[in-house]
């Protein structure tokens, strides 16, 4: 059986029987790999836009002797989206994954989005808001020393309020401490020359401890 790392663990999290997944930017196709031999889902397709990672995601399959469709493909585009109903996007920055996913008529079917961005968490929770999805859950992991977040978005008319938005659901402790060093040591940085940034930075900081402490 295929092992995965912690990071792509975080995302089999939201995963459930019915799924059928398309694993967007899969590389060397492992998630894919193992969701099919785990039978957590119904359906798998991998797809990369890189011909060179596809082939490593075929030649992974074919070594396991397994059935997985691979597409070539930049973001969905030449993916048959009838056949899905859930899209894994990880390992990329935000603006990427709005650049797959900037076309509303595809997602028309698509229920839910598993997305593990690298960076632009409000940028990435808002922008899928005004798209018709929510932020149902959210999970923190620390995987090599690297903090990784993986949402759960569900198609939904509801709204996040703007702390979710900002910093998702504050229920990790040791992520919220990690996200406190990581606001003060930025302002540390910052010269007492720009005290409007530094002034701008210490409010930050007040803002985050304080939806901290109203969350607990
Ligand atoms: C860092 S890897 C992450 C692989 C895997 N999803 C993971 O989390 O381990 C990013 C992959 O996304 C692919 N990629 C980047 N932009 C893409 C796009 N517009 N459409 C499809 N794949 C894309 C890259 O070719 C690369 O294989």
């Amino acid at each position: 059986m295929t092992r995965i790392s912690k990071r792509l663990k975080a995302i089999t999290l939201y995963i459930s029987s019915d799924d059928c997944v398309a694993d967007v930017g899969c590389d060397h196709g492992l998630l894919s790999i193992y969701l099919v031999e785990n039978k957590l889902v119904k359906k798998v397709i991998a797809s990369d836009i890189n011909q060179n990672a596809l082939n490593s995601a075929i030649a992974n399959i074919k070594k396991r002797n397994l059935n997985i469709e691979t597409i070539l493909s930049d973001g969905i585009e030449n993916i048959p989206l009838k056949e899905i109903n859930t899209l894994i996007i990880s390992g990329m920055g935000t603006s990427t994954i709005l650049h797959i996913l900037n076309d509303n008529k595809k997602l028309k079917k698509i229920d839910k989005l598993i997305i593990q961005s690298n960076n632009d968490y409000y940028l990435l929770r808002s922008s899928l808001n005004e798209k018709g999805y929510y932020l149902e859950e959210e999970n923190y992991t620390l995987d090599k020393n690297k903090w990784y977040v993986t949402s759960k978005f569900i198609k939904s008319n509801k709204r996040n309020s703007v702390q979710e938005l900002k910093y998702g659901f504050l229920n990790n402790n040791n992520y919220n401490n990690y996200l406190i060093k990581k606001t003060e040591n930025i302002f540390r940085r910052i010269p007492f020359t720009s005290l409007k940034a530094k002034w701008n930075y210490l409010m930050k900081i007040r803002e985050l401890k304080k939806a901290i402490y109203k969350n607990k």
